[in-house]
């Protein structure tokens, strides 16, 4: 498995990880799938200072079956991304992470990988703060953030509302080196 950065040919295999999480799971607050455009306007946003990355298997004949495969023929095992924490200028040194792995690709380090990746990126790029921010239930993505470093920030209770439940969201945070 390699890291690169991501790239438009990966426009549909990343909606095939993302929108299976949109309808059937509260771990993303979207609550309608998206159309190509729309991650072909996601990663136009992320090809600059936020970038997103993708996992890709050495030997797409290799990567486990349903694993997404991209326009180029690369198959995506997860991808990971920062993008601006707050818009209000003196937060400029504050990113947000987001991190989702194919459900066939789980369970084999991937994340963690996507993660360390993207928190030596992120402190090369001069970012100061890495906020996560997770919906309460999320055992495993607070399990990952803990094992990459991150502490609990707080609770924000019954912020969010999908699938007929209140969710509270975790927000977790890393200091970065600089
Ligand atoms: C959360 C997610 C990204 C983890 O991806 P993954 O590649 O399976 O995770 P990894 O194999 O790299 O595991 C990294 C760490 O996460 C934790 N973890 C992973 N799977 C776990 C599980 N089923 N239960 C508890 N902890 C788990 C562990 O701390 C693990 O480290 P360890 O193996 O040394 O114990 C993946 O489950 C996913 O895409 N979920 C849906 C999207 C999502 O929730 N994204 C995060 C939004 S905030």
């Amino acid at each position: 498995m390699h890291i690169r950065l991501v790239s438009p040919a990966d426009a549909d295999a990343l909606l095939a990880i993302y929108n299976p999480e949109v309808i059937e799971t509260v771990v993303t607050f979207d609550l309608v799938p998206g159309e190509t455009s729309d991650m072909l306007a996601w990663i136009e946003s992320h090809l600059g200072a936020h970038p997103a990355i993708v996992a890709v298997a050495d030997n797409p004949v290799e990567a486990p079956e349903g694993t997404p495969l991209s326009a180029n023929g690369d198959a995506i095992l997860g991808y990971a991304s920062i993008r601006e924490f707050r818009d209000r200028p003196a937060y400029a040194t504050t990113v947000e992470n987001s991190v989702y792995v194919a459900r066939s690709a789980r369970g084999q380090g991937i994340a963690r990988h996507l993660m360390d990746h993207l928190i030596i990126m992120a402190t090369d790029a001069g970012f100061h703060s890495m906020i996560a921010r997770i919906v309460g239930d999320n055992e495993t993505s607070i399990k990952l953030h803990e094992a990459c470093g991150f502490e609990l920030v707080g609770i924000e209770r019954e912020v969010g509302r999908k699938h007929g439940r209140w969710l509270n969201v975790v927000e977790m945070q890393l200091l970065l080196g600089s």
